[in-house]
């Protein structure tokens, strides 16, 4: 349920250069006048600037620097997700704690996001470096009806979002390595991980969790990783609006999901081919019982990789080791 406080944030959004007046917020909030003066009062002690006019009304001018859940929504205008937002200035892992919040029934939608990590993880239990105000750490928690098989999808197309957003926001174009590494420059930039909870023929919710490096400088990132990831900043040589990237990323996000249940999966597989880093080149592929150079096609209706066999068939890989830089071998 919507909070007052919410509510009263969506109509000053709904209305950015427009006053509206005091009776007009006290009808619609079915509150008095007066509690809609505290109201402000409050909004303005968490860094919103606020012109009020007599007989004019209300209107923001401005809004806070630091991420809270109502600036994320502030002029969100989303159907379904991020209604819900656990927002926390420190916490281990998104991912645990919308875990938590799937388990006492937070609808699908929810987002839950940190300024900072502790413990953020990684794909293959690897440690995801979640520096305090520097980046988006994000778990989405969704709750399609869809095959537990069809999971994976999801991340591929969580990956286009990613690039979509850094294309249209920040005029950079961005590479996918299969299945969900985010490239800039050949460094990775943004992570995926995908985390669910099903039955054997029923999602009961998927949580894909999401980590990009915005406004690190190249000595917020670990030693051990310098030559291989990198951020925003370090490649644009600027810094970037963290809460306008979160709401670019929601918007986009839920119109892709939505436009992915209506439709399929072509047109993600046709999108993330168009990101896709490596295409037509040469991989090294690592098995249990075999290793091979071969040619990376692309990927394919369910989402696997496409390549050649040994002996040239093409063939579809669900999981392997892949060296993606043969040429350093
Ligand atoms: C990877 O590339 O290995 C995936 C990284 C995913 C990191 C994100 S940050 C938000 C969410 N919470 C976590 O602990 N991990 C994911």
């Amino acid at each position: 349920m919507e909070s007052t406080r919410d509510r009263l944030i969506t109509l000053l959004a709904e209305n950015e250069d427009r006053f509206i007046s005091g009776q007009a917020l006290s009808d619609s909030l079915h509150i008095s006048r007066n509690a809609v003066w505290k109201h402000m009062k409050d909004l303005e002690k968490d860094g919103y600037q606020i012109e009020a006019r007599p007989r004019k009304g209300y209107r923001i001018t401005a809004y806070p620097e630091t991420m809270s859940s109502n600036t994320i929504k502030w002029g969100l205008d989303t159907k379904w997700i991020a209604k819900t937002i656990i927002h926390k200035e420190k916490t281990g892992s998104t991912q645990t704690l919308a875990h938590q919040a799937a388990l006492e029934n937070a609808p699908h939608g929810t987002i839950v996001i940190a300024d900072e990590q502790t413990e953020g993880r990684g794909r293959m239990n690897r440690t995801w470096h979640s520096n305090k105000g520097k980046g988006i750490w994000l778990s989405i928690l969704l709750r399609p009806e869809m095959l537990p098989n069809d999971a994976s999808k999801l991340t591929l197309l969580a990956a286009t979002v990613l690039a979509d957003v850094l294309e249209s926001t920040v005029q950079t174009r961005a590479h996918i390595k299969w299945p969900n590494d985010i490239l800039l420059n050949q460094k990775k930039i943004a992570g995926i991980l995908t985390e669910m909870q099903a039955e054997q023929d029923r999602i009961q919710y998927i949580l894909i969790g999401i980590g990009l490096n915005v406004n690190h400088s190249k000595e917020d990132l670990q030693e051990d990783i310098q030559s291989k990831a990198t951020s925003l900043k370090i490649e644009t040589g600027q810094d970037w609006p963290i809460t306008h990237l979160i709401q670019e990323l929601l918007k986009s996000f839920e119109k892709s999901f939505d436009a992915y249940m209506k439709s399929g999966f072509a047109p993600v597989k046709e999108k993330w081919e168009s990101y896709g880093f490596k295409i037509g080149q040469p991989i090294q592929i690592k098995t249990f019982k075999d290793e091979w150079e071969s040619t990376f096609l692309g990927i394919s209706e369910e989402g696997a990789l496409l390549t050649e066999s040994r002996t040239g068939e093409a063939i579809k890989l669900y999981s392997a080791e892949i060296n993606w830089f043969p040429e350093n071998k």
